[in-house]
């Protein structure tokens, strides 16, 4: 391996000559600069991250640990997340943890190994003890869903009202039974959207009773589940919040399966406002979370608590957008 002594002995020149000149720092002349880049490239010298992450005490790594990256939500993040990093020419570490809460501990715990200088973590761990024993000193956002631990800052949208403004849709429409598939019980932000689920409807003087509600997985398949136990009753409906895209996928499926025309017998709307809704048959109305702008902005605040001794921690709350497809519209007939 080349190292910076070897640029430095065949250059004729010091060490410090040398990190200044491949680090483009000022103190080292033109010619001599151009020199010791010329010896540098001749003897297939190439920056060593372990030995500058030594001498710099950073990796210029961040890393981001999310739960699915097979759902088109979690991507888009991420793309928000990498810009920053690229912003700053630091690297991006992707952990997919699944909604497996140990594996969720185990890369931790790798990540924190690799020396990584912050985390963004997308997390419903129950045990937040644990996980701030883990990433003790190391600078931590949260994303999407709140930690819940008071020392980290969290980027994310108001579920509650995303999913209010989503059932206020329906009912200004004219519908007055409408079902929702609920995300997984064990993710924070699934009780956050039933409540703007229940909230709209009691605004409206109805009554958010639990039959009107159907677990869900937040992937397609527990769209499709949940749709055809929705679809077997649905004279008790006219309309369904779902309470993500992909549950909404899975439930005009079930729709299809059944003859079932969307909105014509019933409306649906979903959540997140992944790319997918623009192409779906009907196009889905949807509540849009600013999902790259969430990425970017938590890669931000992390890489600021990074370079900050005692960074300030922050709740930051970004507006979600009622994005009105075609699947939703006035009811045909009375439930
Ligand atoms: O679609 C995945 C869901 O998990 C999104 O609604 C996002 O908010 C995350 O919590």
């Amino acid at each position: 391996v080349v190292t910076v002594y070897d640029v430095a002995s065949a250059a004729g020149v010091s060490i410090a000559s040398v990190s200044r000149a491949l680090n483009g720092q000022p103190g080292v002349g033109r010619a001599t600069v151009e020199k010791i880049q010329r010896v540098a490239t001749e003897l297939g010298w190439s920056p060593n991250d372990i030995a500058r992450s030594l001498s710099e005490k950073t990796t210029r790594t961040i890393a981001l640990v999310l739960p699915d990256i097979t759902n088109p939500f979690f991507p888009e993040l991420v793309k928000g997340v990498q810009t920053a990093a690229d912003e700053r020419h630091n690297t991006l570490l992707l952990a997919n943890s699944g909604e497996d809460a140990e594996k969720f501990l185990r890369d931790l715990e790798a990540l924190r190994r690799k020396q990584v200088d912050g985390v963004i973590l997308i997390s419903d761990h129950p045990d937040q003890t644990r996980v701030a024993e883990i990433c003790a000193g190391i600078p931590v956002v949260a994303l999407d869903r709140d930690l819940g631990d008071p020392g980290a800052s969290v980027v994310g949208v108001d579920h509650e009202e995303g999913a209010r403004k989503a059932v206020a849709h329906l009912i200004e429409l004219g519908h007055r039974r409408i079902a929702h598939i609920a995300g997984p019980a064990a993710i924070e932000v699934s009780a956050r959207r039933r409540a703007g689920w229940a909230q709209a409807l009691e605004e409206a003087g109805l009554a958010a009773r639990s039959e009107l509600v159907v677990s869900g997985t937040f992937l397609e398949e527990g769209g499709f589940e949940a749709g055809l136990q929705i679809l077997d009753r649905l004279d008790e409906f006219t309309a369904v919040f779902a309470a993500n895209d992909l549950t909404a996928v899975g439930f005009l499926a079930a729709c299809a399966s059944r003859g079932v025309q969307v909105p014509h017998e019933v409306s649906l709307v979903g959540f997140d406002g992944i790319h997918l809704t623009r192409y779906t048959t009907p196009t889905l109305t949807t509540v849009a979370q600013p999902i790259f702008d969430l990425g970017h902005r938590a890669g931000e605040l992390l890489f600021e608590a990074i370079s900050t001794e005692d960074p300030v921690k922050v709740k930051e709350i970004l507006p979600t957008r009622l994005v009105v497809g075609a699947s939703s519209a006035a009811p045909r007939r009375s439930a």
